[in-house]
């Protein structure tokens, strides 16, 4: 017992672990997942309907979003923007390796006549003759990657944007980053039952990486005849960090703001989204 607790609360190196799969993808929490995306009342995996029309709006504006804009949105989850995009495109991509969350936009395509190419896939693997002019990754999924993750995907987004392309993301703030605390608790059933049909007790343990601006929130699931731990990685950025990570994979940030539906940068926001594109020779900062 005196082990097993010290070995819950043990503070692992920094993304010494990588779990999503089994958070997005596994039979029972993506079906709880599913339905988070779904839920108009939280903003938990997904932002709620009034903003996402709202985000739609101001995207197809800014980025003159039309019948030929080529758009691939990564993480796409159950499609809540692609389907909007493709109401507006007839040029739409969306990935994500969830096989619950793709079958819901598929069907949503379907039962709406609207054609999107939708790939069931791990983002940081997609190759393709394609080439965008719009690629978005939404809620904040980007802090959710190692370093090397990131370095990985910035290189997809790279080969995929076409020259004069946009890339949109939101990201944590370091003012979020500051407001987040270490903690341990347990629960029986933690989240009311999220994590498993099965009876459990649920142990969640906070922790901060100050130097690297990384919290982890650690989840421990022990039911009678099995233990699962899920790590949520966060990393939070500065202005300052994101730009030279951008700038060594070869792009340049043309704008921030405070959200993905066009509001003013505001350096206590909690979030904050940008807009980037490649760099030319001109920029010279590929490193
Ligand atoms: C926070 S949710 C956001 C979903 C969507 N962007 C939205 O705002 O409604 C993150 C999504 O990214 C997907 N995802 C996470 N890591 C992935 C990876 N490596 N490859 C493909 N999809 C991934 C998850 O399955 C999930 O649907």
């Amino acid at each position: 017992m005196f082990e097993t607790l010290k070995q819950i609360n043990q503070k692992p190196e920094v993304f010494a672990v990588d779990t999503a799969p089994r958070l997005w993808d596994d039979e029972h929490t993506s079906r709880q997942m599913l339905h988070f995306h779904l839920d108009d009342s939280v903003d938990i995996s997904s932002r709620n309907s009034a903003f996402i029309e709202a985000s739609v709006e101001w995207m197809t504006g800014h980025f003159n979003i039309r019948s030929g804009t080529r758009i691939c949105d990564f993480g796409c989850g159950p499609g809540l923007y692609t389907t909007r995009f493709a109401e507006r495109s007839r040029s739409v991509t969306g990935i994500d390796f969830s096989r619950r969350s793709i079958q819901y936009a598929k069907e949503t395509a379907a039962r709406k006549k609207l054609d999107v190419d939708y790939q069931q896939q791990n983002y940081l693997e997609y190759r393709s003759d394609r080439r965008f002019d719009l690629i978005t990754m939404i809620m904040c999924d980007f802090c959710a990657l190692s370093p090397l993750q990131r370095q990985t995907l910035l290189n997809v987004f790279h080969r995929h944007l076409d020259t004069g392309g946009s890339l949109l993301l939101d990201l944590f703030s370091e003012a979020a980053f500051n407001d987040r605390e270490e903690g341990a608790a347990y629960e029986h059933r933690l989240l009311s039952g999220f994590w498993s049909a099965a009876d459990y007790y649920g142990f969640v343990n906070t922790f901060k990486y100050d130097r690297e601006k990384v919290v982890l929130d650690k989840y421990t699931i022990v039911e009678a005849f099995r233990t699962f731990e899920v790590y949520n990685w966060l990393q939070y950025f500065s202005f300052g960090v994101l730009k030279s990570e951008f700038e060594k994979a070869g792009f340049i940030i043309t704008e921030r703001f405070a959200d993905i539906a066009g509001k003013p940068y505001d350096s206590e926001s909690h979030e904050f989204a940008v807009v980037a594109r490649k760099a030319s020779e001109g920029d010279s900062v590929r490193g």
